[in-house]
């Protein structure tokens, strides 16, 4: 089959290459995916600048990509759920990756049937964005998804970009005002996935994170990096939460401090953890029209370094979605 691979750390989108490698074979509690799309994520180009050594990748060469969608061709002893010919979405190990390629191996726990109404690249769009949008927003950010929850503030920094995109639609669920921040160029393009109001991070006053309606935050999904916890302290409520899901040193040194000293405010670094129930209960949302992926921009496999130096740049808006 075809996939693409590379073969050390580093070398961005020109380090992929081309290459004709065995499909593989499921083992147990396994499926085999033709795969009708996959979407990029940033992790993907940062596992191979070596964000994640000596762990991921575990060995060389790799093909990377987490984040697919596509029909099931083969199934391993074990599985019980899904059968040949059902239509899916899955996320794929970070050790294995494998979704830049024609057909994946995929675990039975982590992929969930797509109803007719699901496109293959809506679905690929959600695993790794979706589900840490949910993940930061219901476990981190304990917001409830229904109109009947306590009325919550919240804030969602690059709130254009994939997590962004569906963190939004996800806090309008539930009884939220959310303020956004984005460049000038998506301000319209966030107010129409629900936002309230809308702060352009370029501008003096958007960095500043203040809202224009002069809420304090109950919460902030934090996508982009590089804003320290001085700026955001003075915006938040009483018990007001940071969730950061990029966080770096000082973040782990700040969320240590906090938890020493007892602080009310606190920043709470976040990461995924891939649950099939959470994908089964977004692809449900999709179905019901109560959520939608944005396509930033689709590529063939045959031209996926394409899409893989889009995401690199870090100015997509909405998904980058890789195709056969
Ligand atoms: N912890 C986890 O488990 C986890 C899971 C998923 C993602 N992440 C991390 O979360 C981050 C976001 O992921 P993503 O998939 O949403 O990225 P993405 O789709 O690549 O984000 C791109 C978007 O971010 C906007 N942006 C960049 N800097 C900004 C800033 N300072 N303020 C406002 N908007 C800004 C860009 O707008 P402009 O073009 O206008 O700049 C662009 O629309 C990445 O660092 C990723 O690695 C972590």
């Amino acid at each position: 089959m075809q996939a693409l691979q590379y073969d050390s750390y580093g070398g961005g989108a020109a380090a992929l290459k081309h290459v004709e490698i065995p499909v593989p074979s499921p083992k147990k509690d396994e499926v085999l995916i033709k795969l009708e799309a996959r979407s990029l994520n940033p992790i993907d180009w940062k596992i191979q600048e070596g964000v994640l050594r000596p762990f991921v990748p575990c060995k060389f060469p790799f093909v990377p990509v987490g984040d697919v969608a596509g029909e099931i061709v083969g199934v391993a002893p074990g599985v019980e759920a899904h059968k040949i010919g059902d239509k899916v979405v899955s996320i794929l190990g970070a050790t294995t990756g494998g979704g830049l390629a024609e057909y994946a191996v995929a675990q039975a726990k982590l992929t969930v049937t797509r109803p007719p109404e699901v496109s293959a690249a809506e679905a690929a769009g959600l695993p790794v964005a979706c589900l840490t949008a949910l993940q930061a927003l219901t476990d981190a950010a304990e917001i409830k998804l229904d109109a009947v929850g306590k009325a919550k503030n919240i804030l969602i920094t690059a709130a254009s970009g994939g997590v962004g995109l569906y963190a939004i639609q996800l806090a309008k669920l539930g009884n939220t005002h959310v303020t956004a921040t984005c460049g000038a160029r998506n301000i319209e393009f966030v107010k129409n996935l629900g936002a309230d109001e809308v702060l352009d991070y370029r501008t003096a006053e958007g960095s500043t994170l203040k809202s224009p309606s002069g809420r304090k935050y109950d919460a902030v999904i934090h996508c982009t990096t590089g804003i320290p916890w001085s700026t955001f302290e003075p915006n938040l409520s009483e018990n007001g939460k940071v969730i950061d899901i990029t966080p770096g040193i000082n973040a782990f040194l700040t969320y240590a401090l906090q938890r020493l000293t007892f602080s009310k405010k606190k920043l709470v670094p976040w990461f995924l953890n891939a649950k099939g129930e959470n994908l089964e209960f977004v692809v449900k949302l999709l179905k019901e029209g109560k959520l939608r992926t944005v396509v930033d921009s689709r590529f063939p496999l045959s031209r996926a370094e394409a899409g893989w130096a889009k995401i690199m740049e870090g100015h997509a808006t909405g998904k980058v979605v890789i195709e056969p």
